[in-house]
C-alpha cells in the first residue's frame, strides 16, 4: 500500500446496544457498532472513504472541523440514499487534530445522531508525533464521545421530542462515556491525555476532577494550543472538543477520580500501579500565526435568535435553495456572530459552527478570548446577549453550512448555506 494513502470504510447500520444491564436496545451506529471507529489519518495523506447506507432512509456523513471542498464535506446536498454508497477522497491539509464526523441529512440530524452516528478522526502530523505528549491510543491517549441520553426504565430508547426539547434541545437523564453509563476505566501512574467531544445533540457540560485538582489543556477544536492551559473546569459546549492531559503519578494504587459534570459522575479512573513513561509536557507546543484583521477584506453579521421551532440566523431558516452568503475563494474575513436573547427568560447560548474552515476567536464581548479559546476552533458557545468576533481564510471552495450545533435548533433551521468560489 501507498504510504501516503489511507482508505476507510464506514457503514451505516442498525445495531444494538445494552445501555442498561440485559436490557437491549435499538440504536444505529457505524460498522456494527452503536458509533463508529476512530479514523486515524496522517496530514499530508490522501484519504477515501467508503461509506455505505445500510439504514432504511438516506443519511450523509459529514467530517465535522475538516477543511475541504464542499462537494467533500459531507452536508445536507451529500445525501446517501438507503443502499447506496459515497465515496470522498481528499487530502488532510490541516495540522494535527481531533475532529469528528457524524450524519447532517436536512431535519435529520438530530435524530441519527442520537440514534448513535458519530464518530472520531484523528489527525495527526509530525508535532502531534513529536511532541512529548501521551500518545499510546487506549493506554494513556484516551477518545472519550460523551452524549446524554434519555433513557426509559426498560434501558430502550427513541427520539421523541417533548415540546421542551425543541426549545431547548434535547437533554438526557443519562449521561454515556463511550456508549456506557458511568463506566471505568484503569489509568497508568503518570500523565493521561484525554480527547474528549461532546457529541451530545444540546447539553453543555462544564467538566472537572471529582478531587478538585487541575488539569492541562493541550488541544481546541481545530488541534494544539500553543501552549498548555491550566485549568479547573472546562465548559464544554454541543460539538467542541479538547484534549486535556490528566496527571495521576501523585495518585496511590488502587485511588478513584471521577470526570464529572456539576454534582454527576460521568466515568471513574482507577490508578493501577503499571508504571508510565515520564513525559514533560512541553512549554510550548505548536505554532499558531495570528491572523492579522487588516488582512480581512469584509466583515459579516450573524445573528442568532428565536426559539423552538422559529429558531433563526439573520432572520431567515435554512433553505438548501438559498445561497445566503458568498465568499470569495482565499479571502481572510471576519464574522461577527451574536446571540440576541430572544426567547424564553432571556434565551439561551447557542454553540455556532462554520464548515470548511478552522477559525479564530478574536473577542468575545469585546474581551480576548480566554487562554483556551486562543487557538483552531470551529465551533463557538455564543451567549445570550454575546457578540464573538471571528476571522478565517476560506481556502476551501464550495457550498459550505454554519449552523446552531444544538442539534434540534439546527433541524429547525438555524442554519444558512455559504458559497466558496
Ligand atoms: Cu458537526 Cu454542520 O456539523
Ligand atoms: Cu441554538
Amino acid at each position: 500500500p501507498d504510504p501516503d494513502k489511507a482508505e476507510f470504510h464506514l457503514t451505516a447500520q442498525q445495531s444494538t446496544k445494552e445501555f442498561l444491564k440485559g436490557k437491549e436496545t435499538e440504536t444505529l451506529g457505524y460498522n456494527g457498532d452503536y458509533l463508529g471507529p476512530v479514523i486515524k489519518a496522517r496530514k499530508g495523506e490522501e484519504v477515501s472513504v467508503k461509506v455505505k447506507n445500510k439504514l432504511d432512509e438516506a443519511t450523509t456523513v459529514h467530517w465535522h472541523g475538516l477543511e475541504v471542498n464542499g462537494k467533500q464535506d459531507g452536508g445536507p446536498h451529500s445525501g446517501i440514499q438507503s443502499g447506496e454508497s459515497w465515496n470522498p477522497k481528499f487530502t488532510i491539509d490541516q495540522p494535527a487534530a481531533t475532529l469528528w464526523y457524524h450524519p447532517h441529512l436536512l431535519h435529520k440530524t438530530g435524530e441519527q445522531v442520537y440514534m448513535g452516528l458519530a464518530g472520531l478522526f484523528y489527525i495527526e502530523d509530525e508535532i502531534s508525533e513529536s511532541l512529548d505528549i501521551p500518545k499510546e491510543y487506549g493506554v494513556n491517549d484516551i477518545p472519550l464521545v460523551i452524549q446524554d441520553k434519555q433513557l426509559f426504565e426498560n434501558g430502550t430508547y427513541e427520539y421523541d421530542l417533548t415540546m421542551h426539547d425543541i426549545m431547548m434541545g434535547l437533554q438526557g437523564n443519562v449521561v454515556l462515556v463511550n456508549g456506557a453509563i458511568q463506566p471505568y476505566l484503569e489509568v497508568p501512574k503518570g500523565k493521561v491525555r484525554l480527547r474528549l467531544l461532546n457529541g451530545s445533540n444540546a447539553k453543555t457540560y462544564d467538566f472537572q476532577l471529582s478531587d478538585g485538582e487541575s488539569f492541562q489543556q493541550i488541544a481546541s477544536d481545530g488541534g494544539f494550543l500553543e501552549k498548555p492551559v491550566e485549568m479547573s473546569g472546562l465548559t464544554m459546549s454541543a460539538a467542541e472538543r479538547a484534549e486535556i492531559i490528566v496527571d495521576f503519578s501523585d495518585y496511590e494504587t488502587g485511588d478513584i477520580v471521577e470526570l464529572s459534570h456539576q454534582d454527576y459522575d460521568l466515568m471513574k479512573f482507577v490508578v493501577t500501579d503499571q508504571e508510565s513513561k515520564e513525559y514533560t509536557i512541553p512549554e510550548k507546543l505548536t505554532d499558531i500565526p495570528e491572523i492579522d484583521t487588516d488582512t480581512a477584506v469584509r466583515t459579516r453579521e450573524f445573528v442568532m435568535s428565536g426559539m423552538g421551532r422559529s429558531v433563526s440566523i439573520n432572520g431567515k431558516q435554512m433553505d438548501m435553495d438559498r445561497v445566503d452568503e458568498e465568499v470569495k475563494l482565499g479571502d481572510t474575513e471576519i464574522w461577527e456572530v451574536s446571540n440576541d436573547g430572544s426567547g424564553m427568560m432571556g434565551g439561551m447560548p447557542h454553540p455556532f459552527h462554520v464548515h470548511g474552515v478552522q477559525f479564530r476567536i478574536i473577542d468575545r464581548g469585546g474581551d480576548p478570548p480566554p487562554p483556551n479559546e486562543r487557538g483552531w476552533k470551529d465551533t463557538v458557545n455564543v451567549y445570550p446577549g454575546e457578540m464573538v468576533r471571528l476571522i478565517a481564510t476560506f481556502d476551501h471552495s464550495g457550498l459550505f453550512m454554519y449552523h446552531c450545533h444544538i442539534l434540534e435548533h439546527e433541524d429547525s433551521g438555524m442554519m444558512g448555506q455559504y458559497e466558496v468560489d
